[in-house]
């Protein structure tokens, strides 16, 4: 079976067995079924990089639906399931005035594997909007509740990275949003320039998302057109001290805080200081826009990309002393 239109980065790996399931029941059935030594779920297909040939049973998790579970007078409860597109889900929460998610449109990717590494962009984490989720635990078929607590979200981090990780399918995630006093996220530099460029100075929530929208169709390159993941690598975290040794020697390298103690440095920043930018070597790439998206021109296998990556972590790794590392998931 051809995983091709499965996931963003457009790889032909073959998977021996595939299945797509549209409901709990379904789902429970298929994870207990003991005919298969390998099973891998499979949601939106735009945080992970196929190997060639997957000795596996992907089972793509289809469930669908929206719904409103509680309602007061600036906020309310919506429940999605895990197979609705990230995307248009956020579009549905506009066009319901339902703030809290604009920050992160045009997002690739399922609603139910947002939670998995805490999607992020311009300021706002999938964190920020989460109450609970509902998933299936695959050791015995069980459906459990989730609190946000329990999900230990980071950086690009959860419980289901860590303890939980390959334990649990999602199935359905439940947001908080604003129904009227909206809280404006703005302050990203890439936002406001946007803002400014529109000459918009109170923004909606509608004028974030179409900000956003309009900035992530600049850098990033759409998966329709062209295969990716998104970010392929995390942006590496450093100690103090490494990180006052690298601004030593790289006064006009952009970074972040995140405490007195740890120093967030822009991973497109060192590949693109490291010539990779725009590169093209057969059909595997780096963007020319964005030196941490790594895209599949036509026909690059998953070891075309896995090769690049493995130079880009290398050469990255010689001139700065730092280490990168994937944030996509990889699958032998
Ligand atoms: N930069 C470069 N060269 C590049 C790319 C970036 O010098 O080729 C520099 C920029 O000039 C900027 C800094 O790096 O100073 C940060 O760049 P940007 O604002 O584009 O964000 P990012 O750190 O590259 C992260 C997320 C993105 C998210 C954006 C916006 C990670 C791994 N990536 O990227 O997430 O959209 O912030 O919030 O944290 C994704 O996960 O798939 C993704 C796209």
């Amino acid at each position: 079976f051809s995983l091709k239109n499965y996931n963003t980065f457009g790889i032909d790996a073959t998977a021996r067995f595939f299945v797509e399931v549209s409901s709990v029941e379904e789902l429970q059935d298929v994870l207990g079924n003991q005919d298969y030594d390998r099973k891998i779920v499979i949601g939106g297909g735009s945080n992970m990089l196929l190997s060639d040939r997957i000795e596996a049973l992907f089972i793509h998790v289809a469930l669908k639906g929206k719904k409103i579970i509680s309602e007061f007078t600036n906020s309310v409860q919506v429940k999605v399931m895990a197979g609705e597109n990230w995307h248009d889900m956020v579009m549905w929460t506009l066009d319901h005035n339902f703030g809290g998610l604009e920050n992160m449109s045009l997002i690739p990717g399922n609603t139910g594997t947002a939670p998995i590494q805490n999607i992020g962009a311009y300021g706002v984490e999938l964190k920020d909007c989460f109450v609970s989720c509902e998933a299936v635990r695959i050791e015995d078929q069980e459906l459990v509740a989730l609190t946000k607590e329990e999900c230990q979200f980071g950086y690009r981090d959860s419980f289901f990275k860590n303890e939980g990780k390959d334990k649990y399918v999602i199935t359905s995630v439940t947001f908080s949003f604003t129904k009227n006093d909206h809280k404006i996220n703005s302050g990203y530099g890439a936002i406001e320039q946007q803002l400014d460029k529109e000459s918009i100075a109170n923004p909606t929530i509608r004028d974030i998302s179409n900000a956003v929208i309009a900035i992530r169709q600049q850098k990033l390159p759409d998966p329709k057109v062209l295969g990716n993941s998104g970010s392929f690598f995390k942006n590496p975290i450093v100690e103090k001290e490494i990180f006052e040794d690298f601004a030593l020697k790289n006064p006009d390298a952009p970074f972040y805080k995140v405490t007195d103690e740890l120093y967030k440095i822009p991973a497109g920043w060192l590949i693109e200081q490291c010539g990779f930018k725009g590169k093209r070597f057969g059909d595997a790439g780096v963007h020319k826009n964005q030196a941490l998206v790594l895209v599949n021109y036509d026909n690059a296998t998953g070891k075309d990309i896995l090769d690049l990556a493995a130079n880009i972590i290398d050469a990255v790794k010689t001139k700065f002393n730092i280490e990168i590392s994937p944030e996509v998931n990889l699958i032998k």
